[in-house]
């Protein structure tokens, strides 16, 4: 078993995260519950972060929130030095809560509302990355009638699109982000955006896909986004101060993924955009990426109890717990593959293959299928591993399931960062059918 960051099992036998046994966590809070590894996020920032100055490189590494937005992990990422990216007011509105800097919020979005946009004027935040020309011409308005002035980014789709080991180029990007770099849309919006005193242009920005296990999207991306920017400033006089090549950095979800380290990643894009530097002899850009899922991911764990058994001869186990797809819906939206463990027994060997199936009325909701356990039943615990990025993001109340709390774990310390939902929680917004009905409490 691939056992991450802190985790290992310890001398009483059970699984260990930051120092704490997750029989511990169990017992204080409950299952299911989300565990993040804080010592193992530090280290992925640091990867991103420190080869950057090392290469003595300008740049920003903007924490993709939406792989997991909570004020505490806001406020790690700023402990971190990180740069934030939100994509909806509520992202937004939880990065100020969490009192982050706001120049370093990047926003972005294909369909921000008026009263999004008004939000990042009134806070100044760092840059809106402007994706259409809808956007564009409303976030002018808005600046000009606020006297503000706003940085931008341009979204651009540069006919990249890269899915773990495959890349499709494509001439003209059926994407709905950004603007066509191939078609000119992207040049034309350029020529829009400056036109406004109200608006900077910063660069442009683009994101080529998610769970990517090398380096040649980014460098493809590179490549065709400076040729552009050469043209731009032959013809245009613009000079871009800022490159962002997005997020989408992969991680091992199972022993099917071999992903590259951080530190590869930054050195292969900063190596490929010096040398477009050189050859198209223009200034070097700061460089901007936005890892999410790298960042986080492997350091999630969620623990869950074991409950109901269901014996199908000849064809299949299935063990229930006490979530699923409410709590982890990546399984059932894009099959998503998980390694577990009995977290009270991680080294026993297996005696038996099961299929683990949540408790949501969905036949899909399954977690994991054919999973090697030792026999287990109501007395055992489930580790899932890597559950740290778009879990608890997208976790859900189907079935009216109340989501589960975050605990973070370092140093042998737990510190819950959400509280449990309760069934309180889940009728808070509801009202009665009619104004003198009651509710039973
Ligand atoms: C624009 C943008 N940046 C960054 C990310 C983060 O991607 P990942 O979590 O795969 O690093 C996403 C993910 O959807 C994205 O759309």
């Amino acid at each position: 078993m691939h056992y991450y960051g802190t985790s290992k099992v310890n001398d009483a036998g059970h699984l260990e995260i930051g120092g704490v046994d997750t029989l511990e966590l169990v017992e204080k809070f409950g299952t299911p519950v989300y565990v993040y590894d804080v010592e193992l996020i530090r280290e992925r920032a640091k990867g991103f972060k420190e080869t950057f100055d090392q290469l003595g490189v300008k740049a920003q590494v903007a924490y993709a929130s939406k792989a997991f937005s909570t004020i505490a992990m806001v406020q790690l990422a700023n402990e971190e030095g990180l740069s934030l990216d939100v994509v909806s007011g509520g992202e937004l509105y939880t990065a100020i809560a969490a009192d982050f800097p706001v120049e370093r919020i990047h926003f972005h979005g294909n369909n921000k509302s008026k009263e999004e946009l008004l939000m990042a004027i009134d806070e100044q935040i760092g840059c809106i990355v402007v994706d259409n020309f809808y956007e564009l011409e409303m976030l002018t308005q808005l600046c000009e009638e606020k006297n503000r002035k706003m940085s931008i980014l341009l979204r651009v789709t540069p006919g990249i699109e890269a899915h773990t080991h495959d890349y499709i180029l494509t001439g003209q990007e059926d994407s709905k982000f950004g603007f066509d770099l191939q078609n000119g849309q992207a040049e034309k919006a350029l020529l829009e955006a400056i036109k406004s005193p109200f608006i900077e242009v910063l660069g442009l920005h683009c994101h080529i896909g998610s769970q990517i296990f090398d380096t040649t999207g980014f460098v493809l991306a590179a490549q065709k986004i400076m040729a552009h920017l050469s043209e731009w400033k032959a013809n245009h006089h613009f000079e871009s101060k800022v490159l962002n090549l997005g997020g989408g950095f992969g991680i091992r979800y199972t022993e099917e993924d071999q992903p590259i380290q951080p530190a590869e990643y930054v050195e292969v894009i900063i190596k490929e955009v010096k040398e477009q530097v050189n050859n198209l002899e223009m200034q070097m850009p700061e460089i901007w990426i936005e890892p999410g899922r790298s960042l986080v991911g492997d350091a999630g764990t969620t623990l869950y109890k074991i409950g109901s058994r269901k014996e199908v001869p000849n064809v299949r186990k299935y063990l229930a717990i006490d979530g699923g797809m409410s709590d982890n819906i990546r399984p059932a939206l894009y099959q998503a593959k998980y390694e577990a463990v009995l977290a009270n027994k991680p080294l026993q060997a297996p005696d038996e293959t099961v299929s683990i199936a949540g408790k949501c009325c969905e036949s899909g909701d399954m977690l994991i299928w054919d999973l090697p356990l030792p026999k287990a039943g109501d007395h055992d615990v489930l580790a899932v591993f890597c559950t740290g990025a778009y879990g608890y993001s997208m976790a859900n109340n189907y079935n009216r399931i109340p989501r589960p709390p975050v605990v973070f774990v370092e140093n042998g310390e737990a510190r819950v960062v959400v509280k449990r939902e309760s069934f309180e929680d889940l009728l808070r917004l509801d009202l009665p059918l009619k104004e003198t009905a009651s509710l039973k409490k």
